[in-house]
């Protein structure tokens, strides 16, 4: 596939995001996804429809922490056309209001804050999911970021560390500051990624808030996009590794919302994005095998969508050749019946704690 041209620049992206954000048609977003989010890859989900607004990868934030000059490339050099908001990580409060003023100088729409990740590396040192547990600790936080920040200024959270139990001492503390977005995860930090989502808890959230709400968490689908959207009436939706399986999600989202016959993507069509994920994300200088397992991160939730006994999977992850590598694909891809690229129950290991159905 030829690449497609980019798009101009956009001129004032807070604008923009302000404008979609406050409009009337909920809006859709690609989740901040650690080792996945990059300029090429929002290139290749560009070219198929993509979402209307990009969150990076987190900046980590600390007393030594530098801007990260690869997730800075994917905001400098951005060619989808769309908003593109930085997400920080972190908890020293002179060190994040230091970063959001240098990030305000590169052309993001506004500055995010992770409340949410769930890693124990992360969460141990009281920063991501962490902070959840010292809600006292958040408000202060949040009151800096926003006295500081001139920019929409947003925060991607979970429900509580331990049980949801926690979320409407946190909703007071996010009330108390006059954010521009609240991205909520429905899970809590110690469900990880593969407990049922609580979407009532994101419908309580949309409906006190006095700010909007992105309704995150399991968005396989339009319909259920649409589903959820008709109960929680939330601000839109941040779909993640939903996006990852089926990079049409987000067109098929618009073709739901006006009343279109959802176009759903061919077996060769999946192949060509496959193909196009190889070939964009690549590094020159990088075998075929590094290249390989980097890719593995992308066809763990690929490989989802593709048999109910997950046969695709286990070949795929065997893979150390770019021939064994697209035998597989064309073996399981070259077809011209439609896919809908939703999770399919397969057996997963302990350890694929970001995989597996995500029900
Ligand atoms: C590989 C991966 C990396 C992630 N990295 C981040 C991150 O950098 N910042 C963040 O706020 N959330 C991160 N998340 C969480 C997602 O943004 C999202 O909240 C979560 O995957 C649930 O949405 P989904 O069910 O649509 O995937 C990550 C998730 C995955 C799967």
């Amino acid at each position: 596939m030829l690449p497609s041209p980019p798009e101009p620049r956009i001129q004032n992206p807070a604008d923009v995001y302000r404008s979609a954000i406050g409009g009337h048609r909920p809006v859709s977003a690609l989740a901040p996804m650690q080792a996945v989010s990059s300029l090429e890859y929002w290139q290749v989900m560009h070219r198929r429809g993509g979402p209307d607004l990009y969150f990076t990868e987190y900046f980590r934030v600390h007393s030594t922490s530098r801007l990260d000059r690869f997730i800075l490339r994917s905001i400098d050099e951005n060619e989808t056309g769309k908003p593109v908001i930085a997400q920080m990580i972190g908890n020293d409060i002179p060190c994040l209001v230091a970063t959001a003023k240098e990030l305000a100088h590169h052309p993001i729409a506004g500055i995010d804050l992770n409340l949410g990740c769930p890693a124990p590396i992360v969460y141990k040192k009281c920063a991501g999911g962490g902070l959840l547990r010292e809600p006292e600790r958040i408000d202060a936080i949040l009151g800096a970021l926003r006295q500081a920040i001139d920019l929409p200024f947003s925060v991607k959270t979970r429900l509580g560390f331990d049980t949801a139990d926690e979320f409407p001492e946190l909703m007071k503390v996010f009330a108390r500051h006059d954010l521009d977005l609240l991205t909520l995860h429905g899970r809590t930090v110690k469900q990880m990624y593969r407990s049922a989502v609580d979407y009532r808890s994101i419908r309580m959230a949309a409906a006190n808030l006095p700010f909007p709400v992105l309704m995150n968490g399991n968005i396989h689908s339009a319909k259920h996009a649409l589903t959820i959207q008709k109960d929680i009436q939330g601000a839109g939706w941040m779909i993640g590794r939903g996006a990852i399986r089926n990079p049409w999600i987000f067109d098929q989202i618009r073709q739901e919302q006006s009343g279109e016959a959802i176009v759903y993507p061919t077996g060769q069509d999946v192949l060509a994005y496959i193909q196009d994920l190889y070939d964009t994300l690549r590094y020159k200088t990088v075998s075929d095998e590094a290249h390989i397992t980097r890719l593995k991160k992308y066809l763990n939730f690929i490989g989802l969508g593709i048999d109910p006994q997950g046969h695709f999977l286990h070949a795929i992850r065997q893979s150390r050749s770019e021939q064994h590598f697209f035998d597989t694909c064309r073996g399981f891809l070259n077809h011209s019946d439609p896919m809908t690229l939703e999770p399919m129950d397969i057996p997963m290991k302990p350890r694929d704690v970001l995989a597996g159905v995500h029900r």
